[in-house]
C-alpha cells in the first residue's frame, strides 16, 4: 500500500503535468508518488480503473508507463486541485495505491 507519510519519507523528485513527483523514480521501472493531496503510488498501481470510474469530479486521467512492471498506464491525478474529499477512489482501489490527504 501507499505510504501515507510519503511527504515525510521522500524527496520531490520532479513535475508532471503541474503536480509533484515523489522520488525516487528510476524510469522505467521506479516511478514514484504522483501528486499531493491525491497521489498515487505508480509502482503499485495495476491500472485496475476504478479510480478513473467512480471519481465524481474526473481528477484521474489515463497517462502512459511503458514498460512499467505492474502495468503500461497509470492514473495520474491530473486534476488534483478538483478533489472534494469523498475518498471514493482510496476505498475502491484494490491495491490501496491512493492515499488522499484533506489537510
Ligand atoms: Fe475523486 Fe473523491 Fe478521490 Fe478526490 S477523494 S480524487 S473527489 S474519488
Ligand atoms: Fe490504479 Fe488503483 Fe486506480 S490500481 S488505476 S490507482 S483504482
Ligand atoms: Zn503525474
Amino acid at each position: 500500500a501507499i505510504d501515507p507519510k510519503f511527504e515525510e519519507n521522500r524527496d520531490v523528485a520532479e513535475q508532471h503535468e503541474g503536480h509533484r513527483v515523489w522520488g525516487p523514480v528510476d524510469e522505467p521501472e521506479q516511478l514514484g508518488i504522483h501528486g499531493t493531496h491525491v497521489a498515487v503510488d505508480f509502482d503499485i498501481c495495476i491500472a485496475d480503473g476504478a479510480c478513473l470510474e467512480d471519481c465524481p469530479v474526473d481528477v484521474f486521467e489515463w497517462t502512459d508507463t511503458l514498460d512499467h512492471p505492474e502495468s503500461e498506464i497509470k492514473a495520474d491525478p491530473a486534476k488534483e486541485e478538483q478533489c472534494i474529499d469523498c475518498m471514493l477512489c482510496v476505498d475502491v482501489c484494490p491495491v490501496d495505491a491512493i492515499d488522499v490527504d484533506p489537510g
